[in-house]
C-alpha cells in the first residue's frame, strides 16, 4: 500500500515541505506518490485571500488520484487568510477513500496569523469523512528547506 501526499502550493513552500516529507518516507522504505493540486485560473493576492476566506473552492484540473490505493494521507496547503487553499478544499470534498485511513497534515505560512485555525477546519473536514488525523506539522515560510519537521 501507498503513501499519498496532496498538496496545493503557489509560491513553492509547500511543495518543499512535500518534498522533504516524501524524502523521508522514502528512506524508511515506504512507496510514496505525491500529487500537485493545480487550480484552472490564476487569482490576485486579494483574490485568493477572499476565497480562502469564505470557503469558495476554487476549481482544480482533473488528478488521476485513486484514494482508495492509499494507507496514508498526507494532506499540505499554504495558510491563506487563516484558512486552507481553495484548491485543498475543492480535493478534500470530492475525495471518497478517507473512511478509517490515517491522515497527517502540513501547512506552511507567513506570520503565522490563522494557522491553528487553518489546521482546525481541515481536521474538521477529514474527521466528517471519517479520516483520523494523527499527525499535524506548521512550517515557517523562511524556515521550509531548513526546519527538522516536528510533528505534533
Ligand atoms: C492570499 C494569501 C493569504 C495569506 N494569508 C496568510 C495568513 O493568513 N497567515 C499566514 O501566516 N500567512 C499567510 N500567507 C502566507 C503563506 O501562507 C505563506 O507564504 C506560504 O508558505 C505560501 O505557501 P506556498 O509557497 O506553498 O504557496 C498568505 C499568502 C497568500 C498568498
Amino acid at each position: 500500500m501507498k503513501t499519498g501526499i496532496i498538496y496545493f502550493s503557489l509560491t513553492g513552500n509547500t511543495e518543499k515541505v512535500a518534498q522533504r516529507i516524501g524524502e523521508k518516507l522514502e528512506a524508511e522504505g515506504k512507496e510514496v506518490e505525491k500529487i500537485a493540486l493545480c487550480e484552472e485560473k490564476n487569482h490576485s493576492f486579494l483574490g485568493n485571500a477572499l476565497r480562502a476566506l469564505f470557503r469558495i473552492k476554487g476549481k482544480i484540473k482533473e488528478t488521476t488520484f485513486n484514494p482508495k490505493d492509499y494507507e496514508t494521507f498526507f494532506f499540505g496547503t499554504p495558510v491563506w487568510a487563516g484558512s486552507p487553499a481553495p484548491a485543498l478544499l475543492n480535493y478534500l470534498e470530492r475525495c471518497q477513500g478517507l473512511q478509517g485511513k490515517e491522515v497527517c497534515l502540513f501547512v506552511t505560512y507567513g506570520s503565522g496569523l490563522g494557522k491553528g485555525r487553518a489546521i482546525r477546519i481541515l481536521e474538521r473536514i477529514i474527521e466528517k469523512k471519517g479520516g483520523r488525523v494523527t499527525q499535524k506539522l506548521a512550517v515557517q515560510e523562511k524556515m521550509v528547506a531548513k526546519e527538522t519537521l516536528v510533528w505534533k
